[in-house]
């Protein structure tokens, strides 16, 4: 008798546009292949709650431009709990998982490492609109945060213009300043505020020098985009509102660019307006590319599972379609390069 092959999927950390046309992808091409597949829903909760789907081409037809995860997610680390990764080792081998697929960005991809040094046959796929995973040029969703940011900043300017003021957007990035930077190129902005440029005192009486020479030049507006994990001297700035920390222990961020806002209309007497784009940014339809490259990803995750390269996850590196080691997300975020940021900072004031 013929054994049944199985691969369990799931998506964990915060959503991100792009989540659905991998697991599309690697559902349809795991049937292809002679494989059912298992859901695990909520990301590695699904393992505690016994919450698993069968997922077939039905249930991901139609999905491929549709935002979020039909699987849904969550923060939650089998490593925080005592007995966890036991746990989720057992219930792999009950569902009679030949492999399962995480799709993730650097904390969900570092806990999957850490499991398959524990025995669980994983193979990754980044996912963040943050960018910031190591081992790939790109994760799935940061594309569409691109383009989403960049509309706003587009749109701030036009306002920004009619009554001359400083016009500053927060955007997400907790340790990396990718979708800063690059919106912030695309629309031309004054000036990018990302974490790996602690904005310190010279950096700040740079920006208040900066804006002042722009208004004394005569032109009247400036257009600033901030990423919510950058440093303002010496500390990141949490979200009080919210609470101190998320499920996965995690500071909360946000609300940089209230306090920066405030500190530039005081240091310039310029009139600032600040906005943050929140989970905007995160949600909806994935473009065109996010859309692609998520199908690549799915496409090649079953690849690696029926070449049992566990530990490993698919990436993009120059135009290729390859895999990376789980490894070197491990080792840390992927900062943005200085010389693209240099790039971006010619065009500054
Ligand atoms: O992980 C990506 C990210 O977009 C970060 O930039 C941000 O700090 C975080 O998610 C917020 O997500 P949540 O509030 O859902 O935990």
């Amino acid at each position: 008798m013929e054994t049944v092959k199985r691969i369990g999927i799931l998506t964990g950390g915060g959503d991100c546009p792009g989540l659905n046309a991998a697991i599309r992808a690697s559902v349809k091409t795991a049937i292809q292949e002679g494989y059912q597949v298992t859901g695990i829903r909520n990301g590695w909760s699904g393992f505690f709650d016994n919450d698993y789907e069968e997922l077939d081409n039905i249930r991901t037809s139609g999905i491929i431009d549709r935002g979020g995860t039909i699987l849904g997610t969550s923060r939650f680390s089998p490593l925080t709990v005592e007995g966890g990764p036991q746990l989720v080792l057992e219930e792999v081998k009950k569902l009679a998982l030949d492999g399962l697929i995480v799709i993730g960005g650097e904390g969900t991809l570092t806990v999957a490492y850490l499991m398959f040094q524990l025995g669980l046959p994983v193979v990754g796929i980044p996912k963040t609109i943050d960018n910031d995973v190591r081992g790939t040029d790109y994760t799935i969703g940061f594309q569409t945060a691109v383009e989403i940011a960049t509309e706003a900043l587009d749109r701030l300017r036009s306002t920004a213009e009619s009554h001359h003021r400083v016009m500053l957007l927060e955007v997400m990035g907790r340790h990396a300043g990718w979708i800063a930077t690059y919106a912030g190129m695309a629309n031309g902005a004054d000036a990018i505020l990302i974490p790996e440029i602690p904005l310190n005192k010279a950096r700040r009486n740079w920006l208040f020098r900066m804006l002042n020479n722009r208004s004394k030049k005569g032109i009247s507006f400036s257009v600033i985009v901030v990423a919510e994990g950058t440093i303002l001297e010496g500390k990141t700035i949490g979200n009080e509102a919210s609470g101190k920390f998320d499920t996965g222990d995690r500071q909360l961020l946000g609300g940089v660019g209230r306090v920066l806002g405030d500190i530039i209309q005081q240091g310039t007497g310029l009139e600032t307006k600040v906005s943050s784009l929140g989970y905007i940014q995160r949600g909806g339809t994935p473009t065109a590319y996010d859309r692609s490259l998520a199908t690549c990803y799915g496409v090649k995750a079953v690849y690696l599972v029926a070449q049992k390269k566990y530990g490993e996850m698919t990436a993009i590196v120059g135009n290729r379609i390859t895999a990376s080691p789980l490894s070197q997300v491990a080792e840390g975020i992927k900062p943005v390069p200085m010389e693209v940021y240099r790039f971006a900072q010619r065009f500054f004031g």
